[in-house]
């Protein structure tokens, strides 16, 4: 989401709508602007696109005011939901991007003092919570908010102005970007420096923990959260102002932030989607119990689950996992998960085969969990209605918040991965499996896993992030000199056994549906009853043989596929040098648990079909006849 603010003599409404228009490549589900004006805040909310704000908001007057485009991640996309957030009294106004990990306590102790929360935001928490130290303080805006700050757990940029003091805008980041834009007694801030270039290319970039409060006739003064002044370079931004003005081509090209293709992009910022998803989750698993939470209160904010949901999956005889798609991929590991570490029974179902076939459902044993990106796909919308109507209780696993699904189960996990617009999947796909392997790790814990295992694995996940950039930025190389040598092959095998058997089905889905290179993914063992017989010399094969408790095996089907000459590509770890002589290439990356493992695997096969289909020239975010979203059965 984005975040726009001007503080000068021009009127606001144009600069703020402009930029929003300018960051709608972040991608949003609703938008809002609030200005002040001769001593009244006026606020403008829309769901939906930038255009239909601009319908109504851009005859308010005023020269002052903040604006935003809001992506849900709490509560679901509706005007309430939307920023800005307003104080009790609608006396300042606040935009807020990222995740405040400590709003339920906060909320609560709020609550308890009489504060009425309009929307179901983490936003409108950091609102109330300024507005009730400034009361209980009688600090100024200014110091309210170092001061609220200081309690809130999470990341955050942010925006306010003030009805009270028109000529006052404060911002301030942790982790989410934000920077300051200074032209002739005008400032602006942005989420990013193309929403004002118009106006002005000489910029201060605001680092996390730091501060600006602009004041109008005055100027602008940068200092850290804790209040001591810093004295930032203004740096002229080059060349950017060409791109502001260019053509849709170029603009598309500014949405995919500097990326060929919204895939890439997604597939790069997989680092960021997964610190995202474990934020506020992973965090407290790991860290000493910390008492501002109850115990409900500790289970929502590691993975939004009601204490009897959980509860439910600790005592269930089965779980049915019902997705689509490259969401069943991550449900076939959810299933791997749950049963080695929770050894509770897991079915796996395709949504559209779950709906029409007898399934015996056990409302009283059975937990039905859906899992889907999008939240409308159609099958698993149907599957989820199905096991409702026998009476199951049935768990989401969802990225679009407040989507069909979401809306639509008793309880879930949100992946908070970020739009996902490339029709194939995959940021979404890694996200998924952490959320599965939190929630297995949840209801395993203190259960059916020693609490050593338990420790050692949480800390695993949380080393994920660095490890997906270090595969990143280490094989791209190597795997565009592979795609290049094999992008004119017809056909691809992708085999792995345990919990990298999944992993070859998903290197597969993405290698069809990308490249349109025919691809099968096959337990590896299974491989000699049937696929064995395409093999020859001119055959792709890629293994998923990481050393783990079946890499032996595993190793003994290389060697099968090795004697009838086809030609093998590996993802091994680092470090294990013994493959080379029997593969054509090898991908190294990191070691990593066995359980865990598929959120890496499948990092180097995302870039192999993507580096294929764009050599073939093919269309890799829109590959024909397949949609994103399929809302139709
Ligand atoms: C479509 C998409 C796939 C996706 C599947 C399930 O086929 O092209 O990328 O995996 O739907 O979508 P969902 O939104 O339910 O995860």
């Amino acid at each position: 989401c984005g975040i726009t603010a001007y503080l000068g003599s021009k009127e606001a409404a144009e600069i703020l709508l402009g930029g929003l228009a300018r960051l709608e490549y972040r991608g949003y589900d609703s938008a809002g602007i609030a200005i002040c004006n001769k001593g009244k805040m006026s606020v403008k909310k829309k769901v939906g696109k930038v255009k239909e704000l601009k319908s109504i908001a851009s005859t308010v007057e005023g020269n002052i005011g903040i604006g935003h485009t809001r992506w849900a991640t709490h509560g679901e996309p509706n005007e309430r939901n939307a920023h800005p957030h307003l104080s009790s009294d609608s006396g300042f106004a606040l935009v807020h991007n990222g995740i405040i990990e400590n709003f339920i306590p906060l909320r609560e102790s709020l609550m308890r003092k009489g504060y009425k929360f309009v929307s179901e935001t983490d936003t409108e928490v950091l609102v109330k919570l300024i507005e009730d130290v400034m009361k209980s303080t009688g600090l100024s805006l200014e110091e309210a908010v170092r001061q609220a700050l200081s309690q809130v757990v999470g990341a955050y940029g942010i925006c306010i102005c003030s009805r009270d003091d028109p000529d006052i805008l404060i911002a301030a980041r942790l982790g989410s970007p934000l920077i300051l834009g200074i032209g002739e007694q005008e400032w602006f801030v942005a989420s990013d420096a193309s929403a004002f270039l118009e106006y002005t290319r000489h910029v201060v970039h605001l680092n996390d923990g730091e501060m600006v409060v602009i004041r109008r006739n005055v100027g602008y003064q940068v200092s850290t959260t804790q209040g001591t002044t810093l004295n930032p370079a203004i740096v002229e931004l080059e060349g950017t102002l060409d791109q502001v003005k260019a053509e849709e081509q170029e603009e598309m090209q500014i949405e995919k932030g500097g990326f060929k293709h919204f895939m890439l992009k997604e597939i790069m910022e997989q680092p960021v989607a997964l610190e995202n998803c474990m934020r506020g989750r992973v965090k407290q698993l790991v860290g000493p119990p910390d008492n501002q939470f109850t115990l409900l209160q500790r289970l929502q904010v590691l993975l939004s689950l009601e204490r009897e949901i959980l509860t439910s999956f600790q005592s269930a005889k089965r779980i049915i996992i019902c997705a689509c798609g490259t969401s069943w991929h991550a449900g076939l590991v959810g299933e791997y998960m749950l049963e080695s570490l929770c050894k509770i029974p897991v079915e796996i179902e395709y949504a559209s085969e779950f709906r029409y076939r007898s399934v015996v459902l056990r409302p009283d044993e059975d937990i039905v969990m859906v899992i889907s990106q999008s939240g409308e796909t159609a099958d698993t919308l149907a599957a989820l209605r199905h096991a409702k109507q026998a009476g199951c209780l049935v768990i989401g696993i969802c990225n679009t918040v407040g989507s069909t699904i979401a809306r639509e189960t008793d309880g879930g996990i949100y992946l908070h991965a970020g739009p996902e617009i490339g029709v194939a999947s995959t940021k979404a796909f890694t996200a998924q499996v952490l959320v599965l392997a939190m929630l297995a790790l949840r209801i395993a814990q203190g259960r059916t896993i020693p609490d050593d295992e338990y420790k050692m694995l949480v800390k695993e996940l949380s080393k994920l992030p660095s490890r997906i950039t270090k595969i990143l930025s280490e094989n791209e190389a190597k795997i565009c000199e592979i795609a290049k040598v094999y992008r004119y092959a017809h056909h691809c095998l992708f085999l792995g056994r345990g919990y990298n058997y999944p992993v070859a089905l998903e290197g597969a889905l993405k290698m069809k549906e990308i490249s349109y290179i025919h691809a099968e993914g096959y337990p590896a063992a299974e491989m000699k009853h049937g696929p064995i017989a395409l093999i020859d010399n001119l055959m792709p094969v890629v293994f998923i043989a990481m050393q783990d408790s079946i890499y032996d095996k595993v190793k003994s089907n290389i060697m099968e596929v090795r004697a009838r000459k086809g030609c093998v590509i590996a993802i091994t770890d680092e470090g294990n040098t013994e493959l080379e002589s029997l593969c054509e290439y090898v991908i190294h990356i990191p070691k990593v648990s066995e359980c865990v493992s598929p959120i890496l695997t499948v990092v180097p096969l995302q870039l192999l079909s993507y580096h294929i289909a764009v050599m073939r020239g093919c269309d890799v975010d829109m590959p024909r006849n397949l949609a994103k979203s399929v809302t139709t059965e």
